[in-house]
């Protein structure tokens, strides 16, 4: 007890949250406008000193529930980044925004993107820095290798990866890829027509599988990136620079082979732990997860979560993403313990991916699922979705054990998110530390952590939560998975989520295909912070868009209980709280709708690639230091300066 509270109070240090305001989401403009004065660094630890002095009362005693702090303080970030992502008035400012942030003038045909996506009101015209991070390596190879290694995957079929050759402004499929394999490769074909005649002709590698591929060893990685920072410095003055890709690049793209290619470069490593080989090899070796390869299976690992976390709650997905203090993920999620499918290399093949699990190398591009809306929201007259308030005030999980494949004499399984989040919310009896209000009168304005049998949280709790399909196992595992996570698996239609309020998700085998249909219901997601991360993950702010939950699941009672409340009998006494849902809960909901349908339509996915493969074209072409786009009237430009 005394630990966590210690470590609620690093926590709040180490992310400096605003104490002072009154977090209850009714009140927010007191808290705005007080916000401003925390410019005062100095003052700031003064005060905040003092804060921590009047909030941490006794042993286990908080003022505020740090949840009320996360929203607050997600809230206030999200408006101050969207300022600075958002706001380019004309296409020179935007270009020189650009080059300020990436040291380099934009592609060619910047002005075309910047057209479209005003034209069609993006949200986003400044911030790619996802963009920028996964092709950022990639400057460290020369064209002509980048042009041999998307020949060697995209040549050899058996290894899940589909070509689409860009020609003339017209996407296609490469010939040899199998018939029933191109159902994702349509739906790109389709995001690719719609700005098409800007590209220059190349090649293109896709991932087929949902399991990502790339990820290079540490110390490569090192020397790749410093690479890549000298030759994107090559770049010549604006003067030189011409808004146009060279002529003649179909040539440089050599023809798909008519017999058998074996890439040599890829490895098979399904249903088996491929952490060493694919996850801590990406870290620094003085890391702890290089250090500590043989984690513990059965305690909680309390320094893998600490840095990214506020007391039992996730605080910041920027360093969740960092797998290199979390050695126990290893066995914490199927990718790691034991992937469906996993066909991995270790070497920098450009493959275009729809998800990745951190230090992966793989180039995101908005997923053709998403964009095709395979699992569409689509309430309707026999399934509504109702205002929040009008919902069953449930928690509600439907799912298949997709996430890894469990063999037959493994128990990697228990590990996984989905199994194990199952396992927490319906079979555990262990009891669960939460925030709850002040047993004793005077200090009703206190909340007080206390330790609650996860029965007595199940009484109060609404929850309807199952596996509804047992599936990627062998016997005996499969009859052991279905004995304790789906005595009774029954299947709903997906347009019969909307019915509840708060809406759970969790990885599969690569990113959540439900997410974006969940965020776009009235609905409030609650998320076990996914491990892969698709193209949004810099516009969708955790605490604001949706609830998320540490993969550990440590807090995820205690997240619950916040929303939808607590009735029952804790040590003794008789406590009743009626939690924040109804008041946070729904906003957060409205907040991740509205934001949806701002920033998440498909046009926005399509504004996205278009960037993505202007930027891809450019990397790919042999004269690539002299192509660009320069604004007229010329350099506004940071980029003389050099
Ligand atoms: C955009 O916003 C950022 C941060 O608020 C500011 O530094 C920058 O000058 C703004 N640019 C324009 C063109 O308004
Ligand atoms: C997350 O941590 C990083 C690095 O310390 C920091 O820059 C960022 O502001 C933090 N974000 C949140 C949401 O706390």
């Amino acid at each position: 007890m005394v630990l966590a509270l210690t470590a609620l109070v690093i926590g709040m240090i180490i992310h400096s949250i605003p104490l002072s305001s009154d977090f209850d989401g009714a009140r927010t403009s007191r808290p705005r406008s007080f916000s401003r004065l925390w410019g005062f660094y100095p003052i700031l630890a003064v005060l905040y000193f003092f804060q921590l002095m009047l909030v941490y009362h006794g042993d286990n005693e908080v003022r505020y529930h740090p949840i009320d702090a996360l929203v607050y303080d997600a809230k206030e970030r999200h408006d101050a980044w969207l300022k600075w992502a958002s706001n380019s008035s004309s296409v020179e400012i935007a270009a020189a925004d650009y080059t300020a942030r990436y040291k380099r003038h934009p592609p060619p045909h910047f002005d075309e993107w910047y057209a479209y996506a005003v034209e069609h009101s993006s949200r986003i015209i400044n911030d790619f820095d996802s963009i920028h991070e996964d092709l950022l390596p990639y400057w460290s190879l020369s064209p002509a290798e980048i042009r041999q290694r998307t020949w060697d995957s995209i040549a050899d079929p058996s290894k899940g990866i589909g070509g689409i050759l860009i020609r003339d402004g017209k996407a296609h499929i490469a010939p040899n890829v199998p018939r029933n394999q191109r159902l994702m490769l349509d739906g790109i074909i389709k995001m690719i027509e719609q700005f098409g005649q800007w590209l220059p002709d190349m090649d293109l590698a896709f991932n087929l599988n949902n399991e990502c591929r790339v990820a290079i060893p540490y110390e490569e990685m090192e020397s790749a990136r410093s690479d890549a920072v000298s030759a994107l410095a090559n770049e010549k003055p604006p003067s030189e620079l011409t808004n146009a890709f060279s002529d003649g690049r179909a040539d440089g793209w050599h023809q798909l082979p008519d017999d058998e290619h074996n890439s040599e470069h890829f490895v098979t490593l399904s249903s088996r732990s491929i952490w060493d080989e694919f996850g801590s090899v990406t870290c620094p070796p003085d890391s702890p997860a290089r250090t500590q390869s043989l984690w513990n299976r059965r305690d909680y690992c309390a320094s893998c979560a600490l840095p990214h976390s506020l007391g039992a709650f996730f605080a910041n997905s920027t360093l969740a993403a960092d797998i290199c203090h979390q050695p126990d993920l290893a066995n914490l999620h199927g990718f790691y313990t034991s992937p469906n499918v996993f066909i991995g290399t270790n070497s920098l093949i450009p493959i275009f991916s729809q998800s990745k699990a951190p230090g992966f190398n793989d180039i995101l591009y908005p997923s053709a699922w998403n964009y095709m809306d395979r699992v569409p929201y689509a309430a309707n007259d026999e399934h509504r979705d109702p205002p929040f308030d009008d919902k069953k005030p449930t928690i509600f999980w439907r799912g298949a054990t997709t996430e890894g494949f469990a063999a037959p004499d493994s128990t990697a399984w228990h590990g996984m998110t989905r199994q194990r989040m199952v396992h927490a919310l319906s079979i555990t009896s262990a009891p669960q530390t939460l925030p709850l209000p002040h047993p004793v009168a005077a200090y009703k304005r206190k909340l007080r952590y206390a330790a609650v049998p996860a029965p007595a949280l199940r009484a109060s709790i609404p929850l309807d939560v199952a596996v509804s399909d047992v599936v990627r196992c062998a016997e005996p595992a499969c009859a052991a998975e279905r004995a304790l996570l789906a005595p009774s698996a029954e299947k709903i239609d997906f347009q019969a989520h909307w019915l509840h309020r708060y809406l759970l998700d969790a990885d599969g085998s690569g990113f959540s295909g439900r997410f974006l249909a969940f965020l776009r219901s009235r609905c409030l997601p609650v998320k076990v912070a996914p491990l892969f991360r698709e193209w949004w993950h810099g516009r969708v702010t955790p605490w604001l868009h949706y609830v998320p939950v540490d993969p550990r699941l440590q807090g995820l009672w205690a997240t619950l209980a916040y929303l939808s409340g607590f009735k029952g009998v804790v040590e003794g006494k008789e406590v009743e709280w009626e939690g924040r849902g109804g008041k946070v809960g729904r906003r957060l909901a409205e907040e991740g709708r509205a934001w949806a349908e701002e920033a998440l339509r498909g046009v926005d996915m399509e504004v996205y690639f278009f960037r993505l493969l202007l930027e891809w074209g450019r990397l790919t072409d042999d004269a690539r230091d002299g192509v660009g786009y320069v604004p007229v009237g010329g350099g506004v430009g940071e980029a003389e300066g050099k």
